[in-house]
């Protein structure tokens, strides 16, 4: 549905910035609030890795916005409608329709989330020696790159890494830097250049689409292709919009179809884009495509399904046709912002500009006292689960690999993620996070470092297991007893 008037032109009588949400909401999941006491039995269990609690166990969610964006009537209701056939299901057919009309490219291959597309994709094009710049790198990206003998190089610029900044378009590439990167490996050994919408591991923080040109046009100089990761674009369809002096009169349609212009391929998780559960990739190159197309059937399945149920395929293309009405890309940007302003109010020190996904704290100064190779990130997410309930997710030296020589590499920030699923929290929700948050900022001495015990060699954020270099969790709950009470 596209409504008539964006939530923009709403003012408040007050002055106030209020998100307001332009939707309301018909379906509730009760949540549960467990003691601190039994939060610390939980987050000891959990190896003080917040993937591994179990949800019963957390209050807010704020992991992660994958897959767990509330779907709207209309996605609800397709589902119901969907053409459940091995091959030519006229559910592929819908999809691939809508995807033609949003980003215009001849070819679909659909796949069974976000990293699938990275692994067809590095199959297809990486090879031993290749280097592949990007404005900066996602952990399973990297990670399919590196598998096919790649090496990735970031390219970002130099405010991007700035955690108090005003610069609006943080995950921009550097053009210079981008070009002496060529100059150095050839183009020959460059697959393509990839840029990353809504640069997930800095903060969320968008390209503008005149960068995305200026890179085009020096790809098309040293005929090198452009992979371009749409997962997070609906925000930074945003922050386009609303930031990039251009792009103020166009519709968040024109600004996806111009970006889409320039990549030769497109490929997306819908766990976010979308707002369901799978993925894709979208391209005119024939050749490329056919490529591909070949390893759909041994990784992800039939090429009109791609490991996805059909009823998630319906979803998608209704969910598409939404994150293409501005309103519904406001939301989750607008509240994050909210976020991050009621932090600030407590000096609690923010990622800024804000970015999309989800509101991003800086470990490095949060917990100034701990050292990077004690996981300052890590043991943040765990004390703010511990004092709340709230679960977040470490974005620093934990999410990075060990080198070949087994030393830490350690991270360039170190983020707690809190992911805000869009429609999915309520304002008076965001405030006790943030009010938690506050507390744990004033009494942050108390927190102290994590050490491995069970540390897997590839993405160990997902399933490693630590423990606290000091008794630092049961005083924090001592603290919070005396001054809380017998608050949950
Ligand atoms: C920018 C980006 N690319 C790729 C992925 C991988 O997608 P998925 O989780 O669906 O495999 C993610 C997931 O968070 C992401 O944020």
């Amino acid at each position: 549905m596209v409504a008539n008037g964006s939530q923009n032109q709403i003012k408040f009588y007050s002055e106030e910035d209020v998100p307001l949400e332009m939707h309301k909401v018909r379906i509730v999941q009760k949540l549960n609030l467990p003691p601190i006491e039994k939060r610390l039995e939980a987050i000891i269990e959990a190896g003080n890795n917040t993937f591994l609690l179990n949800n019963r166990d957390v209050f807010l969610d704020m992991l992660t916005d994958s897959g767990v964006n509330a779907m709207s009537d209309r996605q609800q209701a397709a589902m119901m409608m969907a053409d459940d056939s091995y091959a030519g299901s006229e559910t592929f057919t819908r999809l691939e329709k809508t995807l033609n009309g949003i980003f215009g490219k001849e070819f679909f291959l659909p796949t069974h989330q976000g990293r699938a597309c990275e692994n067809i994709i590095s199959v297809t094009m990486v090879e031993e020696g290749s280097v592949v710049p990007m404005n900066y790198h996602f952990t399973t990206t990297k990670a399919h790159i590196v598998a096919n003998g790649g090496k990735v190089e970031e390219v970002y610029i130099d405010e991007a890494l700035n955690i108090e900044s005003s610069h609006p378009f943080k995950g921009n590439m550097d053009l210079e830097k981008l070009k002496n990167l060529i100059k150095e490996h050839g183009s020959e050994n460059i697959p393509f250049v990839r840029i990353e919408a809504g640069t997930n591991l800095i903060g969320g923080q968008p390209v503008s689409l005149s960068n995305m040109r200026e890179v085009r046009e020096l790809c098309n100089q040293e005929n090198i292709k452009i992979v371009f990761d749409a997962s997070l674009l609906a925000d930074n369809l945003y922050f386009i919009k609303t930031r990039e002096e251009k792009c103020r009169d166009m519709s968040i349609a024109e600004i996806t179809q111009e970006i889409a212009d320039l990549m030769d391929i497109i490929y997306f998780s819908a766990r976010k884009l979308g707002n369901a559960r799978g993925g894709g990739i979208c391209t005119s190159d024939r050749d490329i495509f056919l490529k591909m197309r070949e390893l759909l059937p041994l990784y992800e399945g039939f090429s009109t399904y791609g490991g996805m149920s059909v009823r998630e395929m319906e979803a998608i293309a209704v969910g598409l046709e939404e994150t293409m009405d501005e309103n519904m890309v406001n939301q989750g940007p607008q509240f994050i912002k909210f976020m991050a302003e009621e932090l600030k109010k407590n000096d609690v020190p923010v990622v800024t500009p804000p970015g999309g996904l989800g509101c991003h704290i800086d470990a490095m100064q949060f917990v100034d006292h701990i050292p990077q190779t004690e996981y300052p990130a890590g043991a943040l997410v765990a004390a703010v689960y511990l004092i709340s309930g709230v679960r977040g997710m470490e974005r620093g030296t934990m999410s990075e690999q060990r080198d070949e020589d087994g030393n830490e590499t350690l991270s360039n920030m170190e983020l707690l993620r809190l992911a805000l699923p869009r429609r999915v929290f309520t304002l008076s929700q965001v405030k006790y996070a943030a009010d938690r948050i506050s507390w744990l900022y004033k009494n942050r001495k108390l927190i102290g470092g994590l050490e491995f015990t069970e540390e897997p060699e590839v993405l160990r954020f997902f399933f490693g297991k630590l423990k606290t270099t000091s008794n630092w969790q049961q005083k924090l709950v001592g603290k919070f007893r005396e001054d809380f009470g017998d608050s949950l």
